[in-house]
């Protein structure tokens, strides 16, 4: 439908920058999410490219045409072609289906009968077709959500903004909206910019994610480089459940010896790039264990948690402690055991 560019956008409320230098540009029909912690800035990003927020500087495309300039243009909300789904979503409860779905129509001043038939027609879209008539308390979660996706679609967007629309649902009814809301980005080729703060939910979802901490922009990539590349130390730790192992680089810059104080070693092979001391990013899932061996890298099972499809063990290995994440059900508190690290999964910072 059309592509979005954001140009340095920032926004400050009274001596608090929410979002600094934001720069992204969101290809024609692509799925992109706004990932981050709570306060970190999505919302008001979302807002700004809605038009509810005006930011100090920036510039702002929707398709072709500028929505906004610092201190030039503003075109307002109704005039962007843009559906949004609020946080809270605010189906309103004293409305039926058909007056809550056309409401948008409403403000733009269309006749009831034109716009009762549009909403008819994008409940349809959303499968709660015929159910014009009812209330929200007369519906699930999971299909007031989907009212509350009608809505932002029938204006027609060109874009549809979607702030943590599944937040209030529970984890099945999630992932099965996940799947619905991909099958109705299908349907109608609109162009989402999506936030939340659930990396599955954006991994599962995304062409591209934007990590966002602080008001600042810390990646912008696909989801598999975004967990096997995390460009830095917060996308590592935000992305996935991470160790951070302080460690030295051998003279000859073919080990790593982790400050354990016993001075375990790893072999690796470390580039010149990397100074002295380093921290190890390594993946809950990139270690294995197996039964002692003193060859290798040792610790003691202080906790071992049965995830079901996985046990989360914690370790202590010398001073420090790690985490590991496997199939293997083995081992259990107080066994002494080897933690062998993916070398190809290996992080330095
Ligand atoms: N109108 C406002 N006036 C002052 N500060 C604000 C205003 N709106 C937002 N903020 C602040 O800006 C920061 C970013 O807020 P924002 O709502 O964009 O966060 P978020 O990333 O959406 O968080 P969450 O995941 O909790 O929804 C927060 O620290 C918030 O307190
Ligand atoms: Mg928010």
């Amino acid at each position: 439908m059309a592509q979005v560019i954001l140009k340095n956008l920032t926004k400050v409320f009274d001596n608090f920058t929410a979002v600094k230098n934001f720069s992204a540009r969101v290809e024609d029909g692509k799925f992109i999410t706004l990932l981050g912690p709570s306060g970190c800035g999505k919302t008001t990003t979302l807002r700004m490219i809605a038009g509810f927020i005006e930011p100090n500087v920036g510039e702002i495309i929707i398709g072709k045409e500028i929505v906004y300039r610092s201190k030039e243009f503003y075109v307002p909300p109704e005039n962007r072609n843009i559906g949004m789904v609020f946080q809270s979503y605010a189906v309103w409860p004293h409305m039926n289906l058909l007056d809550n779905v056309s409401y948008p129509l409403k403000i733009r001043k269309i006749s009831k009968k034109e716009r009762y038939a549009k909403a008819a027609q994008v409940l349809e879209m959303v499968e709660l077709e015929g159910m014009g008539q009812r209330y929200p308390h007369q519906l699930s979660g999971g299909e007031q959500q989907r009212v509350a996706l009608a809505r932002a679609l029938i204006v027609d967007p060109y874009v549809m903004l979607l702030d943590e629309p599944l937040s209030n649902l529970d984890a099945k009814l999630r992932e099965q909206m996940r799947f619905e809301i991909k099958e109705l980005q299908k349907k109608t080729k609109v162009t989402i910019i999506y936030v939340t703060h659930d990396q599955a939910e954006a991994m599962a979802m995304s062409d591209e994610i934007i990590v966002m901490n602080k008001g600042e922009i810390q990646q912008i990539g696909k989801p598999e480089e975004i967990y096997e590349n995390p460009a830095n130390k917060f996308v590592a730790n935000f992305i996935g459940l991470t160790n951070f192992i302080p460690c030295k680089v051998s003279e000859d810059r073919k080990y790593l010896i982790v400050k354990d104080g016993k001075g375990s070693k790893i072999e690796y092979v470390v580039s010149e790039k990397h100074k002295e001391e380093v921290i190890l990013c390594v993946r809950l899932e990139d270690i294995t264990l197996k039964p002692y061996d003193e060859e290798e890298m040792n610790g003691q099972v202080i906790r071992a948690t049965y995830l079901g499809n996985l046990v989360d063990y914690l370790l202590q290995v010398g001073e420090i402690t790690m985490r590991v994440q496997v199939k293997d059900r083995r081992f259990s508190t107080g066994d002494k055991v080897s933690l062998i690290v993916d070398k190809k999964k290996i992080l330095l910072y």
